[in-house]
């Protein structure tokens, strides 16, 4: 198994992230902190490292793709800021810190999680390159976060209906599976990388989504709160139905080792120098945080 996230790519993500400001307006400079708040308080970035190790293993440089990346670190850290808030998971801490309804109040955690869906937007129009292209990707982004994507799946959690086996790994596919997908897959978009390889990172994507929120399930049930920066044991609490409660703990590491697998396996017939890509899959694999 290879060994060590790509730290190099995760610095280049940082610093991005950090260089980023909405608006000079002194009236709204509270929601912009809000916003930098949930932003900057220090998250994995593993969607936005995937995009950059995406360019990498396609052999172009990963520093052409920080807008998209960004972007893609937008739209996650404002799902976050919605999962918590009290209608959702009402959860108190996040990437370590009181959680953004917590730190600056309902109303305006909703807007900061708004704000940064918007400004996505807007930071992906910024990235370089064919027009048609960057729409497409553009496309792609969207629909993984939309109806079908995270948001509708988010929409199955909270209705909270009893699932199966098929039902639960339709939900991960949908809230977890398709942004983590996307992350990957836009990136062959904007190179315009032939529709035979293109398949084959979508294949290797579409699985490590999956295992990403198996993983995080069990995480839920195994790590403490100091290491996760979020509450433990929330998915109880909430009576959701995660692949530890359908399967037990032992099964459901069995099945991310098998989802962990099928990905290792579909990268391996990708042509380029898929290494970090493969470090990012090792890392979803084995983490404890
Ligand atoms: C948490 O995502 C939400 C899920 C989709 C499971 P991460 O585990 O990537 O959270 P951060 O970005 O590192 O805080
Ligand atoms: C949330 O899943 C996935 C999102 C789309 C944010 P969880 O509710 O399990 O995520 P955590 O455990 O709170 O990070
Ligand atoms: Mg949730
Ligand atoms: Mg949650
Ligand atoms: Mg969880």
């Amino acid at each position: 198994m290879a060994t060590g996230y790509p730290e190099d790519l995760r610095d280049l993500v940082e610093a991005s992230l950090a260089e980023l400001r909405f608006s000079p307006a002194p009236r709204t400079a509270g929601l912009e902190e809000a916003m930098r708040y949930s932003l900057l308080a220090g998250g994995k970035r593993v969607r936005p490292v995937l995009a950059l190790a995406t360019a990498r293993a396609l052999g172009a440089p990963p520093e052409r793709f920080l807008p998209v990346a960004a972007a893609i670190e937008l739209i996650h850290t404002y799902s976050l800021i919605h999962d918590d808030l009290p209608a959702m998971d009402d959860d108190d801490l996040r990437r370590g810190k009181p959680t953004s309804h917590k730190r600056f109040g309902e109303d305006v955690a909703i807007l900061a999680g708004d704000g940064l869906f918007a400004e996505a937007v807007r930071t992906f129009c910024e990235q370089p390159g064919d027009p048609a292209r960057v729409l497409a990707a553009l496309r792609e982004l969207a629909a993984a976060t939309g109806v079908d994507g995270m948001v509708g799946g988010q929409y199955i959690d909270v209705l909270g209906e009893k699932l199966d086996a098929a039902g639960l790994r339709e939900l991960h596919a949908l809230k977890t599976g398709r942004l983590i997908s996307a992350s990957v897959c836009v990136v062959p978009i904007l190179e315009g990388t032939d529709e035979s390889e293109t398949i084959i990172y979508r294949r290797f994507a579409d699985e490590l989504g999956v295992l990403f929120q198996i993983v995080d399930d069990i995480l839920d049930v195994t790590e403490s709160d100091e290491r996760l920066g979020k509450p433990h044991g929330s998915d109880e609490r909430h009576g959701k139905t995660t692949y530890v409660s359908l399967f037990g703990l032992e099964r459901a590491r069995e099945l991310a080792a098998e989802s962990h697998a099928k990905a290792g396996s579909a990268l391996a017939e990708a042509s380029g120098d898929t290494e970090d890509l493969r470090r990012v899959a090792d890392y979803i694999f084995t983490r404890h945080e």
